[in-house]
């Protein structure tokens, strides 16, 4: 293998500051010890990806964004053992290092060695492994997907069944995990059960896609584009609600269509507002409220005091609780035998240099996922 141990120049999107991005030549450092270089050959476009380049979730920049991917491994670093050259892999935004004390907790998930809160930009070892004209580019997640190439600690990638589908599983990383694990393993729906979802978009369709697998027998889906309605009634929606057409905010209806509030409520758009609107759409005893969405990190949610003790449950997740490199692979082999149907929560594929277009299509509505392939 000729790029073994050398420096690759490659294709990758940097955000050079808030709101730009630009594909570049970059360099590619080899891995170091407990790394992984990985050959691109998917990525999701994630609305926490566009809330990277928009500033919204602090990062350092210049960074490469992308954390929803899946690649081949091209080589790896000194001591790492849990993947190989030619292995199928995904990325992992939450690694799972299996010595802290949040992979040591039989529920835990969000491990000491993520680098989402707060974000460094780099490697375990202090420095990062892309340079783009003299400048030292930062990681974002530690995944940074967004590139023909990408370096990632080893604890952030998981082989996976060599059978997988390349153009689309990369999904699994992160939409499907987030959203269908918030329903299925989080919240754990149950039959019978009223949900209501804030934001239809990739995540909040798979969190629609759980809840009706779990058997939910009423699922209301609330977004302010009126345009992912159809996608979303074909994946189990029942009620749709466009809180900019209500007179009256939208957890006061989802209160009066369901009588007492619903079983369980998402939330998966990232803004306090719709936060609190699904923690008041719950009902009061036993209503559980599950927060997806990621906001900016000094913003504080206001909740009514004497309404919390009343019994209802309010609960956050990050990929579906799911401990990554764990569950990730048993998701893949879910989806290859048919068990988690994935393929409707792709909208969109676009080669990877039409990343621009991509964006458009993201941010014209349009989409539920667009997946870049490489
Ligand atoms: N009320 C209702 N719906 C809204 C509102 C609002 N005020 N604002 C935006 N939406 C809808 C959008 O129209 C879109 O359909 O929320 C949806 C968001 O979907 P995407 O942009 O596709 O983002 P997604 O990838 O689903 O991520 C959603 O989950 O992982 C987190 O960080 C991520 O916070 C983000 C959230
Ligand atoms: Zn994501």
């Amino acid at each position: 293998m000729d790029t073994l141990g050398k420096t690759i120049t490659c294709l990758a999107a940097i955000a050079w500051k808030k709101n730009s991005l630009s594909l570049e030549k970059v360099e590619v450092e080899p891995p170091k010890a407990g790394e992984v270089r990985i050959k691109m050959t998917s990525t999701g476009i994630c609305g926490s990806d566009d809330h990277t380049i928009k500033g919204i979730i602090s990062v350092k920049y210049p960074f490469i964004p992308g954390h929803e991917g899946a690649g081949i491994v091209e080589s790896i670093g000194e001591g790492v053992s849990s993947v190989k050259p030619g292995d199928k892999v995904l990325t992992l935004a939450v690694p799972q290092c299996r010595e802290c004390s949040a992979c040591l907790h039989p529920k835990g998930n969000f491990c000491e060695k993520q680098d989402l809160l707060p974000s460094s930009g780099l490697m375990l070892d202090g420095t990062s492994r892309f340079t783009c004209k003299g400048e030292k580019i930062y990681h974002s997640f530690r995944t940074s997907t967004f590139t023909e190439y990408t370096v990632v600690p080893e604890i952030s990638v998981v082989k996976i069944d060599a059978a997988a589908p390349m153009d689309k599983i990369c999904i699994i990383s992160c939409e499907v995990a987030t959203g269908y694990g918030a329903a299925v393993h989080s919240a754990q729906v149950t039959p019978g059960s009223t949900c209501v979802v804030f934001g239809l978009g990739g995540i909040g369709s798979a969190v629609v896609m759980g809840c009706k697998d779990s058997g939910a027998s009423r699922i209301i889906g609330v977004d302010i584009n009126e345009e992912k309605f159809p996608r979303a009634k074909a994946l189990g929606v029942t009620d749709f609600l466009n809180p900019s057409n209500l007179k009256k905010p939208v957890q006061e209806v989802v209160n009066e269509m369901t009588g007492t509030g619903v079983d369980f409520a998402f939330e998966a758009i990232g803004l306090t507002e719709t936060m609190v609107a699904a923690w008041d759409s719950c009902n009061l005893s036993h209503g559980v409220c599950t927060i997806i969405g990621v906001s900016a990190p000094d913003l504080k949610l206001s909740l009514s005091a004497v309404e919390v003790f009343t019994g209802r449950t309010l609960k956050g997740t990050c990929l579906g609780d799911y401990k990554t490199r764990d569950c990730f692979p048993q998701l893949v082999t879910a989806y290859l035998q048919n068990k988690i149907n994935i393929d409707p929560l792709i909208t969109h594929q676009l080669p990877f240099d039409q990343l621009h277009k991509a964006f458009e299509v993201y941010h014209a509505g349009k989409t539920i996922r667009c997946v870049l392939l490489f």
